[in-house]
């Protein structure tokens, strides 16, 4: 419904901070996206209640803002996973930190993912969240990269394809900071000197 979707951001231009190098999707970009992948799941679910599941800690900032762009009864719960393997790339094995607090065998639920990269933790959590019986799963993805899919993955609601770089913002982090961001972007080389020293 126009008008519905305002965006937290809208009106405020933040300037862009010292550490990052460039841009790649600015906030207008996201609200947009999200105002459209919100009309889409609106229109879908017609007549049903959501069950919004995030992967925290990532997911947080963009399903809060999915979250006001559906207007249908929505529900919500998290879970946390850590992904095994070097910083880099996850291994494929998930390590659950927090599980659901709700039964959703019979639900409508919509897992809302930051970014997908090889897509081995969100098939991990596709499979670990099928088994409990859902009446339907769908996955909602702000960002996903550009030919690094180790698995073939049906990610109904994409948001924005993006190069195979390591990007930051909205969510994203590096060694926990940046998920403040409005947008994503990439990091200077010298924004990763004193902590792992070398980029992701
Ligand atoms: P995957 O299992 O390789 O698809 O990795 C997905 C997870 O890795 C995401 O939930 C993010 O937490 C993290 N991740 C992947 N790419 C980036 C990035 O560019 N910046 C920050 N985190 C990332
Ligand atoms: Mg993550």
């Amino acid at each position: 419904m126009a008008g519905h979707y305002d965006g937290a951001m809208s009106g405020t231009v933040a300037p862009v901070h010292e550490d990052i190098a460039e841009v790649l999707i600015t906030a207008d970009q996201i609200e947009g996206k999200i105002a459209e992948l919100g009309r889409r799941i609106t229109a879908d679910y017609r007549g049903r209640d959501i069950l919004m599941v995030g992967v925290l800690k990532g997911a947080f900032v963009f399903m809060a803002d999915l979250a006001r762009a559906v207007e249908l009864p929505t529900e919500f719960d998290f879970m946390a996973v850590s992904s095994y393997g070097s910083a880099t790339k996850s291994s494929g094995i998930v390590r659950i930190l927090k599980d659901l607090d709700h039964e959703i065998s019979g639900r409508d639920v919509l897992l809302v993912e930051d970014i997908i990269d090889s897509g081995l933790t969100i098939n991990y959590l596709l499979r670990y969240l099928e088994a409990r019986g859902p009446a339907s799963l769908e996955i909602c993805s702000l960002f996903w990269k550009r030919g690094e899919q180790a698995v073939p993955l049906d990610v109904r609601y994409p948001g924005f394809e993006i190069p195979p770089v390591f990007v930051v913002g909205y969510g994203l982090d590096f060694a926990e900071r940046y998920r403040n961001l409005p947008y994503i972007g990439v990091l200077k080389p010298e924004a990763y000197g004193g902590r792992d020293g070398e980029a992701p």
